[in-house]
């Protein structure tokens, strides 16, 4: 049978998603926004594309209706305002912790046995909103951010050294904002440090490049956020779960004295299969990157703290 993954928001991180699920025949795909019209007409334009692209794969769109998210193995969340010029992800907080709560709530009283993959802004934030109004266990809420920051992170390298960004590999820890953690020491191209390829300060500027790769894309676009990396991200999550691959990814995860770190959802490398979060993996950091970790963790517990305050 095939799977079937809801995603919550048909806005155009969750519309390019949808269309990266059904084109790599990873599941049946329900996209659900407020909007009218607006994830019944995306699906149908995909459902059209299919026969040229070639997937079976079933789209249902639906305005305010979260019925056909029933039983759904998988739930992404891209609900909520993406940030404009100017404003930074946490300027989203008081706005997107209530509509996160409420589409938690009426998606998972459908799924109760889904994942729940979270990408709405700011992020790390908006994993607690989910866990909490959820009630699922913590190896299945995840937030996407590792893996977008890494994603630009390789990129960046594969640029700057002129290779295939099919051999790089990149961590990056930490919230998904500006304390975000790169790391270079665990970094590679072709299983070669990039410390051993690059100057100091050439890594030092795609570090910087890396941490503010969303507001970049903000800065050009200007009406909105980055959109087909994000996509590209929570899919290859998703995949990694309907698949059970085991795979490493740096991915937003409830951690429970890991990393010294308590009951805080943080951007630390996690193995993803068919249970959502299998394991987290800790690497050895320096103090230095644990002090980076620590001043991210203190950042993204400022934000638990002002929800608290707002409810
Ligand atoms: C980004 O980094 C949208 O937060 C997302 O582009």
């Amino acid at each position: 049978m095939k799977k079937k993954v809801t995603v919550v928001g048909a806005g155009h991180v969750g519309a390019t998603a949808a269309m990266r699920l059904a084109e790599k025949e990873l599941a049946d795909v329900v996209l659900i926004d407020i909007l009218e019209g607006i994830p019944q007409g995306k699906c149908l334009d995909l459902a059209e594309a299919a026969p040229i692209e070639q997937h079976d794969c079933k789209l249902i769109g639906c305005a305010g209706e979260y019925s056909e998210a029933k039983d759904s193995d998988i739930v992404i969340i891209t609900a909520g305002l993406a940030r404009k010029p100017g404003m930074s992800r946490d300027d989203l907080l008081a706005t997107n912790m209530g509509i996160m709560r409420d589409v938690t709530k009426e998606v998972t009283a459908v799924a109760p046995d889904s994942t729940l993959i979270i990408v709405s802004n700011p992020l790390d934030a908006m994993c607690h909103v989910a866990f909490e109004a959820s009630g699922f266990s913590k190896n299945r809420v995840i937030g996407m951010a590792g893996v977008l920051d890494s994603a630009r992170f390789r990129a960046f390298i594969a640029m700057e050294l002129n290779v295939s960004v099919e051999n790089t590999h990149a961590f990056v820890l930490g919230g998904h904002g500006d304390t975000m953690v790169p790391l270079p020491r665990y970094s590679t191209v072709a299983g070669i440090p990039i410390t051993e390829l690059m100057s100091q300060e050439k890594i030092d500027a795609i570090v910087e490049r890396t941490r503010t790769g969303g507001a970049e894309i903000v800065g050009l676009l200007k009406t909105g956020s980055a959109y087909y990396a994000p996509a590209s991200a929570s899919v290859e999550m998703a995949e990694a779960i309907l698949k059970d691959k085991q795979k490493i990814l740096p991915c937003a995860a409830y951690l429970t004295g890991e990393y010294g770190i308590n009951d805080l959802f943080i951007g630390v490398p996690v193995k993803l299969g068919e249970n959502g979060i299998e394991d987290i993996i800790e690497i050895k950091l320096t103090e230095d990157e644990k002090a980076a970790l620590d001043k991210s963790a203190q950042a993204v517990q400022g934000l638990v703290d002002d929800m608290k305050r707002l409810a």
